[in-house]
C-alpha cells in the first residue's frame, strides 16, 4: 500500500502528515506494509528540508522530519500511490487537473475522510507558532483513523 500526502510547497503540511502517518504506522507494526511520502503541487521548494518552524513544532511532538526533501507531485505518482491525499481545496484542484484517466490511486481532500467538521489543513507559511500546532492536531487526529482504515485494507 502506498500513500501520497500533497500541499504546496511540501514544506509544511504534507511532510508533517508524511512524519506523522510513519511514526503511527511504526508504533502500529505495519511500516512495512505501507510506503508513505509527500510532494507539492509547487516547485519552488524542491529538494528542500521541511520548514524549520514546522520541523520545530513536530520535533516536539516526537515527530523528526530533518530527512525529507521537497519534491514536485507528478501525473506519474497516480499510477505510483493507492491513496493520495491533498491538505486543502486548492491543492485538490490542481490535482484533480493533473490526474490522468488511466490513474488507480484514490484522490480525496484528507480531512474530508477522517475529521468530519473542518475540511482543510489550513496553510500555515504565513501564521505564528498556532499555525503549525493547529496543523499537527488536525493531521494527528486525522492519521490514527487513517491507520485504522489501512489495517482494514492491507
Ligand atoms: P505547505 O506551505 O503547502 O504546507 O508546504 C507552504 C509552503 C511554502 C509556500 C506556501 C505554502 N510558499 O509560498 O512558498
Amino acid at each position: 500500500m502506498r500513500v501520497l500526502f500533497v500541499c504546496l510547497g511540501n514544506i509544511c503540511r504534507s511532510p508533517t502528515a508524511e512524519g506523522v502517518l510513519r511514526h503511527k504506522l511504526q508504533l502500529a507494526g505495519l511500516a512495512s506494509q505501507v510506503d508513505v511520502a509527500s510532494a507539492g503541487t509547487g516547485n519552488w521548494h524542491v529538494g528542500q528540508p521541511p520548514d524549520k518552524r514546522t520541523q520545530r513544532a513536530a520535533k516536539l511532538r516526537g515527530y523528526d522530519l530533518s530527512a525529507q526533501r521537497a519534491q514536485h507531485v507528478s501525473a506519474a505518482d497516480f499510477s505510483r500511490y493507492e491513496l493520495i491525499f491533498a491538505m486543502d481545496n486548492s491543492n485538490l484542484r490542481d490535482l484533480q487537473a493533473l490526474q490522468p484517466v488511466s490513474g488507480k490511486a484514490e484522490l480525496d481532500l484528507f480531512l474530508r475522510r477522517y475529521e468530519g467538521v473542518k475540511h482543510e489543513v489550513p496553510d500555515p507559511y504565513y501564521d505564528g507558532e498556532q499555525g503549525f500546532e493547529e496543523v499537527l492536531d488536525l493531521i494527528e487526529r486525522a492519521c490514527d483513523l487513517l491507520v485504522i482504515e489501512l489495517k482494514g485494507r492491507l
